[in-house]
């Protein structure tokens, strides 16, 4: 059994990224990838984080509209796992794909099946991951705020949370939005999986060290957080690791967030946006803009197509459809540097065109 097209392909960046292409993906054609060896990179990742519960903190606060968890851990290796994890996962929550993966709860099932309703905002830090997830839909907020106490259970219990037999059939938690995120019923067990039934719960902690954090440039910075995830990775193949390919990158970021010339024009259904530079510029808008087309889903709403220009590319961004207005005036309102950042995948594209998986595929050089 295949993904279709868009889950594919949003997995792919996200699981090319993360150093599994080699086990995840064949080598031609990254979107052929197959739902059990997806299932399976999930999951394992999702074991390491199981069996190691007691090396991991979390803290809840839920939020009117959603959620805000911090999930962290001093060991490095497991920083890693947890931030492989929800990049991982936001893949599935993106494309409102339900994956049915093993030890899934009602209140799992129900997030993912309403993934289209959620704006998820996953965020680095310098120990683990910062996630806020906000839907319109009250009853999708539910489900995010039992889903993130379902997590803060396997975290405070590990397998020990899985025990209790099969999961309620989980009413999304009523409580008010201001309580506390209270615990979960037990999920379902996994066999095969080892039980570690560790019980300490460390109490969420700072993220303040109180050694400096800052890296001074903001690229130095992703490329030191890349090296980390890369140095972490245990399947990480150095012979493909490129980071001039990815400093490359970043300059043609630098180039074209800072340095194009933009002019819009509206038109039917969304608008025209010539950007334009010189030099070294003008090839960064042509490498931007000419390769962002491909990752565009069609359930991102939008169409964008890219042609070369004498001075750099003309690219046309259109809502799907014609009646929606939203998009419509969206695509005008956020302007061609607004729209190139939406998606979920650019933080993960940078690892990817790191480690080489992305070669061939969506990398700008
Ligand atoms: C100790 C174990 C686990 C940890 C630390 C963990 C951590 C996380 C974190 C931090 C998120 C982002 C949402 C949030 O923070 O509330 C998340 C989401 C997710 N997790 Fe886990 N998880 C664990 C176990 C599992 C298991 C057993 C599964 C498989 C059934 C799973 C599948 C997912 C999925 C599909 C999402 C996306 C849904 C969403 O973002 O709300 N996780 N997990």
């Amino acid at each position: 059994m295949r993904f279709d097209r868009q889950v594919l392909h949003r997995l792919a960046w996200s699981v090319c990224a993360l150093g599994l292409g080699a086990a995840a993906l064949p080598a031609q054609g990254r979107s052929m990838m197959h739902r059990d060896s997806t299932t399976a990179e999930v999951m394992q990742v999702v074991h390491q984080l199981m069996v190691n519960h007691d090396k991991l903190r979390r803290s809840v606060v839920n939020l009117p509209n959603g959620v805000r968890t911090v999930t962290e851990s001093d060991d490095s290796t497991m920083v890693t796992q947890i931030q492989r994890h929800v990049i991982m996962t936001g893949a599935f929550v993106a494309a409102g794909h339900d994956p049915n993966l093993p030890m899934s709860t009602p209140a799992l099932h129900g997030v993912l099946q309403n993934g289209k309703k959620i704006v998820r905002r996953a965020q680095v830090t310098t120990k683990g991951m910062e996630v806020v997830e906000t839907s319109d839909d009250p009853a999708t907020v539910a489900l995010l705020q039992q889903h993130a106490a379902e997590i803060t259970e396997l975290v405070k219990r590990g397998m020990a949370a899985m025990h209790g037999g099969a999961m309620a059939a989980a009413e999304p938690a009523a409580a008010p939005a201001s309580a506390p995120a209270s615990a979960p019923s037990a999920m379902q067990h996994m066999p095969g999986m080892t039980h570690q039934p560790g019980m300490t719960h460390e109490p969420p902690t700072a993220t303040a060290s109180a050694r400096p954090t800052r890296a001074g440039q903001e690229a130095f910075a992703t490329i030191a957080e890349i090296v980390r995830l890369l140095d972490a990775d245990p399947t990480t193949d150095w012979s493909k690791v490129d980071l001039e390919a990815l400093r490359a990158h970043l300059r043609d970021m630098d180039d074209v967030t800072l340095r194009a010339e933009v002019r819009m024009t509206p038109v039917e259904g969304g608008a025209v946006f010539d950007v334009q530079g010189t030099g070294r510029v003008r090839e960064a808008i042509r490498r931007m803009a000419l390769s962002h087309g491909a990752t565009i889903a069609p359930s991102d709403g939008f169409t964008w197509t890219a042609v070369s220009t004498a001075t750099g590319a003309r690219v046309t961004i259109r809502a799907t459809r014609t009646d929606d207005r939203t998009m419509q005036s969206r695509i005008r309102a956020l302007g061609f540097v607004g729209m190139l950042t939406l998606g979920d995948h650019h933080t993960v594209h940078h690892l990817g065109i790191a480690n080489g998986s992305m070669r061939g595929s969506h990398q700008h050089h």
